[in-house]
Order: C-alpha cells, then structure tokens, then sequence
C-alpha cells in the first residue's frame, strides 16, 4: 500500500493516523533519502500519541524516549537515528534492547539498516519515503 504526499503536513497528517493501528511491542522502521521526511513523519506520530514536546531529528543524540499520556497501554515512543550509528553496539550500550519490542513501547527507527542484526527478530512494519519531484513523496506501507 502507498500513499503520495505533496507536503509535509500529509505526511504529518499520514504519522498521525498510523497511531491508529499500533499497538505496544511494535517496530516502525523508516527508510528514505536524507531530506525525504522520516522525522516529519515520526513528529506525526508523536501528535498522534498526543506528545506536546517538540520532536526533533535525534541525529545527534540517537535515541530519545517520549512518555505518552496514559492511552493505549503504551507508555513510550523511542525515536531511534541511526545516521550517525558506526557499530549496533552503539545502540544497546545505551539501552535500546530494553525497549525494542516491549509490550508497553512503540519504536520508530530511521536508518534501521545500520542495526540489522537487532531487528532481525522482529517483526517490523516498514515505512519507505522516496522523494518524487519537489516536495511530492511515496509513501509506502507494509
Ligand atoms: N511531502 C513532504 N513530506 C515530508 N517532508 C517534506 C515534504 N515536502 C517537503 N518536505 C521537507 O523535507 C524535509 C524532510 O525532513 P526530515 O523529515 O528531517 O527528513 P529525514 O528525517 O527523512 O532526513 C523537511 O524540510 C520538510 O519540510
Ligand atoms: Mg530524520
């Protein structure tokens, strides 16, 4: 399934409604370009959760975790970076193995291929944003 977007606020807006279908233990990963909209779209996610912080790129902090608003049984979303990330370990020295997964955390990774080897046991719902022409995206869902 995909979608296309024209604007940032659609592929906010798509984030968003994603929240819908989620449930805790689940692993969103993000692929696409620099510049194609994985943030915007994990911003969307984080409204969806209703999460009033401001979320930005954690490029240079890799792994933030936001408490939700009791709702859903899911207590934490984790926005993962990995851009930065030279090696797995990186990641699971600080913590990321106590969330991925866990019944009460959704995780949204960009550059998840940089922790293969993490994920492999899981069970992953894969978002990719290609960047059409200007500020059109495909976005697709599986
Ligand atoms: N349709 C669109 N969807 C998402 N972002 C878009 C779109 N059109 C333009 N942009 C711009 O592209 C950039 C995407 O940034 P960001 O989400 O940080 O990318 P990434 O995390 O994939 O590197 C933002 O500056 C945003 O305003
Ligand atoms: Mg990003």
């Amino acid at each position: 399934m995909f979608y296309l977007s024209n604007t940032p606020e659609e592929t906010f807006n798509l984030g968003k409604k994603t929240v819908a279908g989620l449930r805790g233990g689940d692993i969103l990963t993000l692929s696409g370009e620099l510049g194609a909209g994985k943030t915007v779209f994990i911003k969307g996610l984080a409204s969806g959760f209703g999460i009033k912080q401001t979320v930005r790129s954690p490029s240079f902090n890799l792994m933030k975790i936001y408490k939700l608003p009791e709702q859903k049984n899911i207590k934490h979303l984790v926005h993962l970076d990995c851009y930065r990330l030279k090696s797995a370990q990186e990641v699971i020295n600080i913590g990321l193995l106590e969330y991925l997964g866990a019944p009460n955390t959704v995780c949204a990774i960009e550059w998840p291929e940089k922790i293969a080897p993490l994920l492999k046991k899981f069970k992953i719902q894969k978002i990719k944003i290609s960047i059409l022409k200007n500020d059109r995206r495909k976005i697709s869902l599986n």
